[in-house]
């Protein structure tokens, strides 16, 4: 089945942003039509089970979790860096599931996540001007002329290394490395030297009582122990490489986006008429949308109708990115809006995006005092309307770097320059992230139906 008026190319009616110059149109056109046959990376079946987990979610029945680098870059490409984004994304999971005794649909911004949108077209150091950096799928990110110019060829290494990223995610998820039974080797690495360790060893410790608990009973050979469930997910920006991925699934007829089970349209590039809301509206994958502190009611009301008319769970995750200091004033309203017209949504909070901040040595920092806080008062607004909070959005790495301040071991601006490795925005380190996630899992056991107090029967 198709919606209304369109199609695959349909965006490309509408007025678009944050598009990339390519000096080569016909270069381009040729990669289009080359990645158009290459085979698709993600099955529908999947997309859609993912949306089943969503509908869960939307109704508090599961907790989200979704979290990766800020940027993938061509240059990460190893098996230690994407074993470890899993394990810490494995390790915030279990934590979260033991606080919140709900299952964790877990999201990687993972295996394609390569395409930026800019806050300016164009950077400028030392009186030379040049294309902004957008992604290792469109440019390079070294300040030269050749580096900065969009080639088309990258969206080739982009499939390639999402490909081989998803076969070895894959292979993580089902062969053996997720197994719950190993929960206290995930701990391996810098985190078990960090003040999180103990914490961590604790539940795994208590995790192992119960799974001995479990085979005891002749329960503790299941799937659901030996293997997990990982998605993947990225910023819908580069329309001409999503478009050319997107297939339909021959079991259902439906179109689908297949270079990964879950887009999101960012907060610059949401505008109701434009070309990243006109693609994602047609394809029947879960979608997300960030929302950010320009968003208004109507606005929202109008975007839910486009991109979820069916208004089916599931299908549309919003990703409040308010900043700490603004989230109080600007979400209340939007919740209750989409709450009074029955829009069934999954709301998740990117408490990143609204919090970056230039440190005085002129690093691009986030403060993690105020990540927690935006977090915190997340939950809070969704008690007291009596919708569910339903998990967190984090631009986060399993690799010991220094780019967001504070957290467990008080990183200060001084430490910033230790290890500054991001491509773009400053992420968690993996002790930040865990902390960050024993912090959701109190959240949720503190709003556990069970976790209120009584009253006392008279
Ligand atoms: C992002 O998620 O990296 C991003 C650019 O977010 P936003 O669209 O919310 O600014
Ligand atoms: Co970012």
């Amino acid at each position: 089945m198709t919606t209304r008026g369109w199609h695959p190319g349909s965006w490309r009616e509408k007025p678009i942003r944050q598009v990339p110059e390519y000096p080569d149109e016909a270069k381009l056109s040729a990669m289009e039509a080359r990645i158009a046959r290459f085979p698709p990376l993600v099955f529908a079946g999947e997309a859609r089970r993912l949306k089943q987990h969503l509908a869960l979610a939307a109704r508090g029945e599961a907790i989200v979790l979704q979290g990766g680098d800020c940027a993938e870059g061509f240059a990460d490409f190893t098996a230690n860096i994407i074993r470890d984004q899993f394990r810490v994304l494995l390790q915030m999971a279990v934590v979260l599931t033991f606080g919140g005794g709900l299952p964790v649909v877990k999201l990687g911004r993972m295996a394609g996540q390569f395409a930026k949108p800019r806050s300016s077209d164009v950077e400028t150091r030392g009186g030379v001007t040049l294309p902004s950096y957008r992604g290792d799928i469109i440019n390079g990110p070294e300040f030269t002329p050749e580096a900065r110019t969009p080639d088309p060829a990258r969206m080739e290494t982009a499939y390639m290394q999402s490909a081989a990223t998803l076969n070895l995610l894959r292979a993580f998820a089902t062969g053996g490395y997720a197994d719950l039974h190993r929960v206290h080797r995930w701990n391996l690495g810098f985190v078990a030297n960090s003040p999180l360790a103990e914490r961590y060893q604790d539940l795994a410790t208590r995790i192992d009582e119960s799974l001995r608990f479990l085979s005891a009973c002749g329960m503790g050979d299941v799937p659901q122990v030996r293997e997990t469930e990982f998605y993947t997910s990225h910023e819908s920006l580069l329309l001409p490489y999503e478009q050319a991925l997107t297939r339909i699934d021959s079991t259902t007829g439906d179109w689908y986006a297949c270079s990964a089970h879950f887009l999101w349209i960012g907060d610059r590039t949401r505008q109701p008429d434009g070309a990243h809301v006109e693609f994602l509206r047609g394809v029947r994958n879960p979608i997300g949308l960030k929302v950010g502190p320009t968003a208004t009611a109507d606005e929202l009301l109008r975007l839910t109708d486009i991109l979820n008319p069916a208004n089916e769970p599931g299908r549309l995750t919003l990703i409040s990115r308010m900043g700490a200091g603004k989230i109080g004033a600007l979400l209340p309203p939007l919740i209750r809006a989409l709450a009074k017209a029955g829009r069934n949504v999954v709301w998740l909070c990117d408490p990143m995006h609204g919090n970056t901040v230039k440190a005085a040595n002129d690093y691009k920092t986030r403060s993690f005092d105020a990540i927690l806080s935006e977090v915190r008062s997340f939950f809070d607004i969704h008690a007291a309307e009596g919708t569910y909070a339903a998990g967190v959005h984090v631009e986060m790495t399993g690799q010991d770097v220094t780019e967001c301040l504070g957290g467990a071991h008080c990183l200060t601006e001084a430490d910033l320059s230790a290890n500054y490795a991001t491509f773009c925005d400053p992420r968690l380190n993996a002790s930040q992230a865990l902390e960050l996630a024993f912090l959701v899992a109190e959240e949720l056991k503190a709003r556990r139906p069970e976790a209120a107090p009584r009253v006392a029967a008279q």
